[in-house]
């Protein structure tokens, strides 16, 4: 099978990277109970920097934005340097790292937060069996709608998560705008409710997707923030009658910002909305003119075709990463990929099991 697009090196802005191969975003959750990365992180993606260019676990913008257990966060200077010893042992493999941002929104619960409900756009509860909790599994809630005047503050928290993402080394940041978390929320007619200026019609929806990124731009270049969207996406209980109409507008205004890099979530193996045909990657580059990514169920062929045809410029693979750490050097020589990872540990607080522990190739065939 041939592969020399996926190897091939690309210009992206003012860095280099060595294939088009990106590892996803994956949340993993070993970052202990203060969120604070650590060696075995360190280790994790250490492992897997053959990949052109690593896109971290999300890591919440504040206390706020937490709902998942020991996830990271780059909310406080401590986590800050220790996500420094990641970006740096990345780097030393010749690697790219971005930060991805996160804020739950909706899909959190108040055991997060002291009692106090989860925010969101609008009151809407995820209509699913539970969540888990620093308490164990429970229902979900109603969130709290965020006020207007609440927003500022919000976006303020973005913007300081850049400035530390920046002081820690990283290579850029990807807003996290897909699966049903905060940014998605608002921008989806079926969980933005709103009838001040952040909702209402398309470009409403937009605005605080836009006002975040005019709020990180003034850290950073444009060129460093990328911006990721699950048009398709059924997780989190999404998926809104006009998703065509919303994404091609965000997608259109997003390219006039001039912003580093559009991923979508173009495949459907995460799930499906059904709510009409999915949009493609095709669709997205007829109104986005800047590098795009594309994910989801991508196995090798796959992915090597759609960067042939032009669809993608870079392609993220997310499961394949989690049990072949060479991920590459496999494509690079035709090795066959690892089975797939046990789901117990991909989002569980496991430590290594499951995380640091898969072999390379070369080494499981000693
Ligand atoms: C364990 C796990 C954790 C994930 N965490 C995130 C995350 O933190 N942020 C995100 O945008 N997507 C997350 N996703 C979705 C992946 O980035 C990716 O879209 C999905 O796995 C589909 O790609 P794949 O078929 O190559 O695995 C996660 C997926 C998995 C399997």
């Amino acid at each position: 099978m041939t592969t020399e697009h996926l190897l091939t090196p690309f210009d992206f802005h003012d860095m280099k990277i060595k294939n088009r191969i990106v590892m996803a975003p994956m949340t993993r959750a070993r970052a202990g109970q203060q969120r604070v990365p650590n060696e075995l992180m360190v280790k994790y993606y250490s492992q897997r920097a053959d990949a052109g260019m690593i896109i971290t676990e999300a890591t919440t913008v504040s206390q706020q934005a937490n709902g998942w257990n020991e996830s990271p966060g780059i909310y406080t200077d401590e986590m800050a340097d220790a996500w420094k010893t990641v970006v740096d042992a990345v780097h030393a493999k010749g690697s790219r790292i971005i930060l991805q941002l996160w804020h739950c929104g909706r899909a959190s619960h108040s055991g997060f937060h002291g009692g106090k409900p989860a925010v969101a756009p609008s009151a809407i509860k995820i209509n699913g069996e539970y969540i888990h909790t620093p308490q164990g599994k429970q229902p979900y809630q109603t969130p709290r709608a965020l006020q207007t005047d609440e927003i500022p503050s919000v976006i303020e928290d973005y913007r300081q998560a850049v400035m530390r993402a920046k002081s820690a080394g990283f290579d850029g940041v990807e807003i996290h705008g897909a699966n049903g978390y905060l940014i998605d929320t608002f921008l989806q007619s079926k969980t933005n409710l709103r009838t001040d200026q952040y909702g209402g019609s398309i470009e409403n929806r937009f605005r605080f997707l836009k006002e975040v990124f005019e709020a990180v731009a003034t850290v950073w270049p444009k060129q460093k923030i990328g911006v990721r969207l699950s048009p398709n996406g059924v997780f989190n209980d999404m998926g809104s009658p006009d998703y065509r109409e919303q994404f091609t507008y965000v997608a259109q205004q997003l390219n006039a910002l001039q912003l580093g890099y559009l991923h979508v979530m173009d495949g459907l193996a995460f799930g499906f909305h059904e709510l009409g045909e999915p949009m493609t990657l095709k669709d997205f580059r007829n109104v986005y003119h800047g590098p795009l990514m594309g994910n989801c169920g991508y196995d090798v062929a796959g992915a090597e075709a759609a960067i042939a045809r032009g669809d993608a410029d870079l392609i993220a693979f997310g499961r394949p990463f989690i049990s072949n750490p060479d991920l590459v050097d496999r494509i690079r020589n035709g090795w066959p990929l690892a089975e797939p990872a046990d789901m117990s540990a991909w989002y569980t607080p496991v430590g290594e099991t499951g995380y640091t522990d898969f072999s390379t190739y070369a080494d499981s065939t000693k």
